[in-house]
This record gives C-alpha cells, sequence and structure tokens, in this order.
C-alpha cells in the first residue's frame, strides 16, 4: 500500500527580507500555520537569515530551507555555500536548480545534478526545481525541456535518495508574472514528470514523489491548483512574503 501524499508548502523568499524582517516575517508564519500538521510547510529565507529564522520557528511545525548550496565540501569557492555549513544551522532543505539560478548564475542540469547528490549525501533533503520558458511552451517543447531536467537531476541517484527530494514544477512564464499556470496545465505537466519518474525509477516511486506547483501561486488560485490529483503543494515566492497570503495557500492544501 502506498502512503498518500502529504501536501508540502514551501516559501521562496528569494532576495528579500533584512534580518529584521526576515524575523518578523518568520514569527507571522508560526502564528498563522505554527502548528499545522496536516501538511508540510518550509521557509526559505536567505542564508544571512536562516540562523535567526530558525530560532523563530523553533517549537513549531515550520521547517527551514535554503535556496542554493554548493556541491564541493569546502574550499576556495568564495560567495558559495556548502551542505555541512547549512546543516550546521539546522537546514532539512535546500532549493535546487530554480530557475532564475538556471537563467542568471549558469545553472545547467548538471549542476543540479551534483548539487542534487552532494545535499543527499549531507542529509539535505532537495526541492528540485524543473519548468519551461514560455518560447519553450509555445514551440511544442514543454516535455522535452522537463524530461531533460528531470532526467538530468537525478542522473545517477539511487532510489532510496530519490524518494527524499520533491520536485518542484515552475513554469518560467508563471514565475512572478502574475499568471499562474491553469490547475489543467499544472496537472498534465506533474503527471508527465510522474511518468518519466516511473521510467528512471518505478510506478511506486512516481507515485510516492512529491511534486510541488510553483509560479504566482496565492490564496486566491491556491484551491483549484491544490485540487489536482498530481499536484502536492506549492513552492511560494511573492505570496511567501505575507505572512496572511501565506497561510492562505495553507489552508486550503
Ligand atoms: P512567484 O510565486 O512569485 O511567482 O514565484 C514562484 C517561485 O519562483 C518560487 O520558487
Amino acid at each position: 500500500m502506498l502512503m498518500p501524499r502529504k501536501k508540502f508548502i514551501a516559501g521562496n523568499w528569494k532576495m528579500n527580507t533584512t534580518i529584521d524582517e526576515a524575523v518578523e516575517l518568520a514569527k507571522g508564519v508560526v502564528a498563522a500555520v505554527g502548528d499545522c500538521t496536516d501538511v508540510d510547510i518550509a521557509v526559505c529565507p536567505p542564508y544571512t537569515n536562516l540562523v535567526a529564522v530558525g530560532e523563530a520557528i523553533k517549537g513549531s511545525n515550520i521547517k527551514l530551507g535554503a535556496q542554493d548550496v554548493h556541491w564541493v565540501e569546502k574550499g576556495a569557492f568564495t560567495g558559495k555555500v556548502s551542505c555541512a555549513m547549512l546543516k550546521a544551522v539546522s537546514v532539512e532543505y535546500v532549493i535546487i536548480g530554480h530557475s532564475e539560478q538556471r537563467t542568471y548564475f549558469g545553472e545547467t542540469n548538471e549542476t543540479v545534478n551534483k548539487k542534487t547528490k552532494a545535499a543527499l549525501g549531507a542529509g539535505l533533503k532537495p526541492i528540485v526545481c524543473v519548468g519551461e520558458t514560455l518560447d519553450e511552451r509555445n514551440d511544442g517543447k514543454m516535455e522535452t525541456i522537463v524530461e531533460a531536467q528531470v532526467r538530468g537531476a537525478f542522473e545517477g541517484i539511487e532510489r532510496d535518495g530519490a524518494l527524499t527530494c520533491t520536485i518542484a514544477y515552475e513554469p518560467v512564464w508563471a514565475i512572478g508574472t502574475g499568471v499562474n499556470a491553469t490547475p489543467e496545465q499544472a496537472n498534465e505537466a506533474h503527471a508527465f514528470i510522474r511518468r518519466i519518474l516511473a521510467e528512471i525509477y518505478d510506478d511506486d516511486f512516481a507515485q510516492s514523489m512529491r511534486i510541488q506547483y510553483g509560479g504566482s501561486m496565492k490564496p486566491g488560485n491556491a484551491k483549484d491548483l491544490l485540487g489536482q490529483s498530481d499536484v502536492d503543494g506549492g513552492l511560494i515566492g511573492g505570496a511567501a512574503l505575507k505572512a496572511d497570503d501565506f497561510a492562505g495557500i495553507v489552508k486550503p492544501a
């Protein structure tokens, strides 16, 4: 018997919040949904705010996530942060391969794979992001792109490790644009990702893995998106920056 997939809502705060703002936001999230056990919840503040946010969410059901990680253990990599550094400040989840990393900072399917392997090796739980651009969708390439991203991310990763990952399907055209994928578009893409996972691993694996949707999810559209059979949660950008809005997405989940 397969366990039903528990919904998972994560807030990606991106490059927002100073430490004071982060603590205030984290406290707001704790007050609003900190005792919720029906849904897994995480917040992913910028690196500089991880410790303070970790303190603010302590004792609640909110978990801590980071927005990226480097795959090398330590050394001369100016500006980078390692898995061990994240573990040392009680980070549990790490976002890997966000489209903003891919677009602006040279992230490739290969670096996503290296980061995912390193994170798993360190006991972090990766949230692996995939998704096509508007041009790619209009050219009928959504499936080709997403398949390459999924296969690339999990290349050489054994089943048990891969099962601790979450995939976030984030169509680039929906991120920060106010134009979310329709529930049907999201569900179709998620079902497609599950078919790829069944090919890489097996059917049970594909049915067990959680796939979040990300891209302009907000309280007003969360219920419909989260009501889809293959949508297991959300990776929230803009709406994660207000505790009430974030809570308004967690509640329908
Ligand atoms: P928005 O919710 O602001 O569209 O961002 C989504 C996202 O990129 C989450 O990682």
